[in-house]
């Protein structure tokens, strides 16, 4: 078990002001910020990144949104990271994730969900060096 994850702040929370809000709550449970920075993906990068969704429906829906606005793309570091962040994101569609979870809170449909949180500690590796290099992440 690592003790990291990879999270994005999504274009719609961002757009919608509450990338302050999601990242005290991020910190306020306990996980420390290894690497943080804006930036935004093109549909290149965000078909990429998602790559391992391409043969499913939504994946031309989920680049272009993905690719719609700038982001916030970070790695978190605490016990348990990934599980513990997931429980602090909520199920994937907000609609049944569970109160006081940022999804919860920030997200209004399945497709535009506030946040992104690694599904495996594998992929936790994949995703931040996807965004970071080892000097970045302290
Ligand atoms: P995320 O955790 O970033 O990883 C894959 C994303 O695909 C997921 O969040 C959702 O935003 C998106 N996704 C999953 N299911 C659907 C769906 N049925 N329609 C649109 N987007 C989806």
């Amino acid at each position: 078990m690592s003790n990291r994850t990879f999270t994005m702040i999504k274009p719609d929370a961002m757009k919608n002001g509450h990338a302050g809000a999601i990242l005290d709550k991020i910190i306020k449970a306990g996980f420390r910020i290894v690497a943080l920075k804006q930036t935004k993906l093109t549909a290149e990068t965000a078909g990429a990144f998602y790559a391992v969704h391409k043969e499913r429906p939504f994946y031309g829906e989920l680049v272009e949104f993905m690719s719609s606005g700038v982001i916030i793309a970070a790695i978190l570091e605490k016990d348990n990271a990934v599980s513990d962040f997931r429980t602090l994101i909520g199920a994937t569609d907000p609609a049944k994730a569970d109160e006081g979870t940022i999804r919860k809170l920030y997200a209004a449909s399945v497709g535009e969900n506030a946040v992104h949180g690694s599904d495996s500690d594998d992929n936790a590796k994949i995703e931040g060096s996807f965004f970071f290099s080892g000097l970045e992440q302290y």
